[in-house]
């Protein structure tokens, strides 16, 4: 993740709740979709940057009848690629900025999405109120407690249901997060948690993300009562010739930068 440089930049302790991400993601929705608004599209689902479509990869299963919420879901554009093709699915996100983006897409496509603004972490939904939960590459790189997100999703998901996320290949954390020959080789240690932080000049975090090696993602997912089914690393395809931030052709080449868990919550007697 590239974020604009708003002070001291670099891995140190953060001291934040992930509240940081609500106000950088407000205060940067515009910026980011100018940045990334043709990759992303308006309606349309890619996991991550290698451009892995659900179309082709089909993570969420069927969804037919089901009830699919997206978490820090951005301005809704795998949602609407959903709903689209008929499904139940609901957008929701901690951000108002990055809601109102969506809200301005919804005018270009035609389209209303229903939009929920809320915090991965405290969902106000019931208890077994939904199907799928999903999110590529939301909320939970953004909050030093994930383990939160995936006790909220296993709350809110009925017996049965599918969580699928996508985030930052664990091991990238240990390259520089440069497109070219520098990301390619490692600098740091792939065990060292120590969050990226944006400092503000007033010294307050400006901007968070935090790192979770691959094994600390399982232990969140079945700390939470959830089975992982799967775990996706999609490759880089050789007629993918974009770059975004630290991803690309060269380095995608090499190593992994996307890794998609697959969980379910056990159906009662499983
Ligand atoms: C990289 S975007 C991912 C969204 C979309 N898939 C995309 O690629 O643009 C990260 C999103 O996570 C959201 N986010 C950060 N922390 C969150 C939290 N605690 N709960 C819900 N959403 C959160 C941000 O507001 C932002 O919209």
């Amino acid at each position: 993740m590239d974020a604009p440089g708003l002070g001291r930049a670099g891995y140190q302790p953060a001291d934040d709740d992930g509240r940081a991400a609500r106000r950088w993601w407000d205060g940067h929705a515009e910026e980011y979709l100018d940045e990334h608004g043709d990759d992303l599209g308006v309606a349309e689902f890619r996991w991550c940057p290698e451009g892995l479509r659900e179309d082709e990869a089909g993570l969420l299963g069927d969804l037919d009848g089901r009830r699919v919420l997206e978490v820090g879901a951005g301005a809704a554009q795998c949602t609407r690629w959903l709903r689209a093709r008929g499904v139940d699915a609901v957008a929701s996100d901690v951000s108002a900025g990055m809601l109102a983006a969506a809200r301005r897409l919804d005018a270009v496509a035609g389209t209303t999405t229903p939009l929920l603004q809320a915090d991965a972490r405290r969902l106000p939904l019931a208890d077994d109120a939904v199907d799928v939960v999903f999110t590529a590459y939301g909320a939970i790189p953004f909050v030093p407690d994930a383990d939160a997100v995936h006790r909220e999703v296993a709350r809110v998901l009925r017996p049965g249901g599918r969580w699928v996320f996508a985030v930052t290949h664990p091991v990238r954390w240990a390259f520089p997060d440069d497109p070219g020959e520098r990301g390619l080789t490692a600098t740091r240690s792939y065990f060292d948690r120590t969050p990226y932080v944006e400092v503000d000049d007033d010294g307050a975090v400006a901007y968070a993300e935090y790192h979770r090696t691959v094994g600390d993602h399982v232990r969140g997912v079945t700390a939470a009562g959830l089975r992982l089914v799967d775990v996706v690393e999609p490759e880089w395809p050789p007629d993918n010739g974009r770059t975004w931030g630290g991803w690309s052709p060269l380095r995608g080449a090499r190593i992994p930068g996307t890794a998609v868990f697959v969980a379910r919550s056990e159906p009662p007697g499983a």
